[in-house]
């Protein structure tokens, strides 16, 4: 399998959420970990799709995928395990009337300013009361945004999480650690910055305004696009009666990354775990690219020519490795993307085209080219190879990336972002 570095993705931004900074609905709640939604421009470009044609995302993540779609006018599906994160996939599909809307936000800076006690206020590291050295919320914050979310309790649905977004968005602009990488980083100062009711105010009007201004300039027209909750490997299972022409999308990376763990404010914060081992069972339903969780170690190995070479060399290495599990997860991980790729298989139309964006990752200085493995696990379940295209060289330890390592002969391994092209059909020569 060969990578083309001279694809027309090349050092772009394609990988990264930097456009959806600014732009309508997608700012609503931006992950570091999306990729560009310009990317469906693109995907739209090099298939055949006319805007019949439905398209899939089955790790949908903070909503990229579903949102684009639907602003070409594409049916689109989306599947996320995170509830927090589907909360947000399903939110940016939400029209209301923006005056509907507006007519709320007295309703609910009242409550802000009321605030209320938080059930938050008693967990370990969410508050100066749970007993640790270092706290995410001072406790203003939560009783703020727990008065406010009181106030959205009996709206109708759309409103009520568009508020709900802003007051998540709210709490977590006024958080005392930032998301970086794998943890939470304690601002510089965090302690003295005192983060308190009138910040919380101030970005939750912000991120309602422009809530507001994108409802108005950026309406969606409601077309059976859907984002289901759950296990992609189960809900892919359990929906059959559908056929798809274009899947795009991202899977976690290979590389240790527990998206349960990084989103658990969030998580705590909009209620959809209140205990610990909510949590727990969550990570069960993870894709199996993480350590975090007890999974059930996996029963197929046959991957390909790369894999081989690779995990025969990785197993070597166990004893230096943080985790003696690091090559069982490997295994697994292979195996949930094989599952993934057969179902999808099943379910693409002849003409249909999968583009998956991933990262390499090395452990113990064995580099795994997790883009050209599942290229070779695509081509064994039924899919053509068009191309794995790459799209840049890591330079240093991103927030979804982990560090480049040193292999054994003490070079730096350097990882990358690819894009493996599949299609159903034949595939043309490239002239
Ligand atoms: C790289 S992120 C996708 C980001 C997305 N492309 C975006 O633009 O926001 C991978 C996502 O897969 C989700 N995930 C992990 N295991 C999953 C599973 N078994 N089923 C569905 N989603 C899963 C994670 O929660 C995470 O949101």
């Amino acid at each position: 399998m060969v990578l083309n570095a001279e694809s027309q993705f090349r050092d772009t931004n394609y990988s990264t959420s930097e456009s959806a900074v600014n732009s309508p609905r997608h700012r609503w709640y931006v992950i570091k970990e999306a990729f560009s939604f310009e990317l469906l421009e693109a995907a739209l470009n090099e298939s055949s799709c006319d805007t019949k044609d439905r398209i899939i995302d089955p790790f949908c993540g903070s909503g990229t995928i579903p949102l684009a779609g639907t602003v070409k006018k594409h049916s689109t599906i989306g599947i996320e395990v995170n509830p927090f994160l589907a909360f947000v996939s399903r939110a940016k599909l939400l029209q209301c009337r923006p005056k509907t809307l507006e007519k709320y936000v007295p309703l609910v800076t009242k409550g802000i300013r009321a605030s209320h006690i938080s059930p938050l206020e008693k967990f370990s590291t969410f508050s100066e009361d749970g007993g640790s050295s270092k706290w995410l919320f001072n406790k203003e914050v939560l009783r703020s945004y727990e008065g406010g979310w009181l106030k959205t309790t009996d709206l109708a649905a759309p409103a009520r999480s568009l508020l709900r977004l802003a007051l998540v968005g709210a709490a977590m602009d006024c958080c005392n650690g930032v998301q970086d990488g794998k943890c939470l980083r304690y601002r510089k100062d965090w302690k003295s910055l005192k983060l308190g009711k009138s910040q919380f105010l101030e970005h939750f009007l912000r991120r309602m305004a422009y809530i507001s201004e994108d409802l108005h300039s950026a309406p969606i027209e409601q077309n059976g696009s859907k984002v289901y909750l759950g296990d992609a490997r189960q809900i892919l299972k359990e929906k059959q009666n559908y056929k798809f022409k274009l899947c795009l999308t991202s899977p976690p990376y290979l590389n240790s990354f527990d998206y349960s763990d990084v989103y658990r404010p969030e998580l705590f914060l909009i209620k959809a775990i209140t205990k610990q081992e909510q949590l727990r069972a969550l990570r069960q339903k993870t894709l199996r690219s993480h350590v975090q969780a007890k999974w059930p170690n996996p029963e197929k190995s046959t991957f390909g020519a790369s894999y081989k070479s690779m995990i025969q060399q990785l197993a070597d290495r166990t004893q230096v490795m943080w985790n003696k599990r690091l090559p069982i997860m490997v295994q697994a991980y292979f195996e949930d993307i094989e599952n993934v790729l057969t179902q999808l298989r099943a379910k693409a139309l002849a003409e249909a085209s999968l583009w998956m964006v991933i990262s390499t990752s090395a452990y113990a200085g064995i580099e795994i080219p997790v883009d050209l493995i599942i290229a070779e696990i695509g081509e064994q379940v039924g899919w053509k190879v068009r191309e794995v295209a790459l799209i840049r060289y890591l330079r240093s330890s991103g927030q979804h990336i982990q560090k480049q390592a040193e292999n054994a002969n003490g070079n730096s391994n350097r990882l990358r972002e690819s894009i493996v092209m599949l299609q159903a059909g034949p595939v043309a020569s490239r002239k």
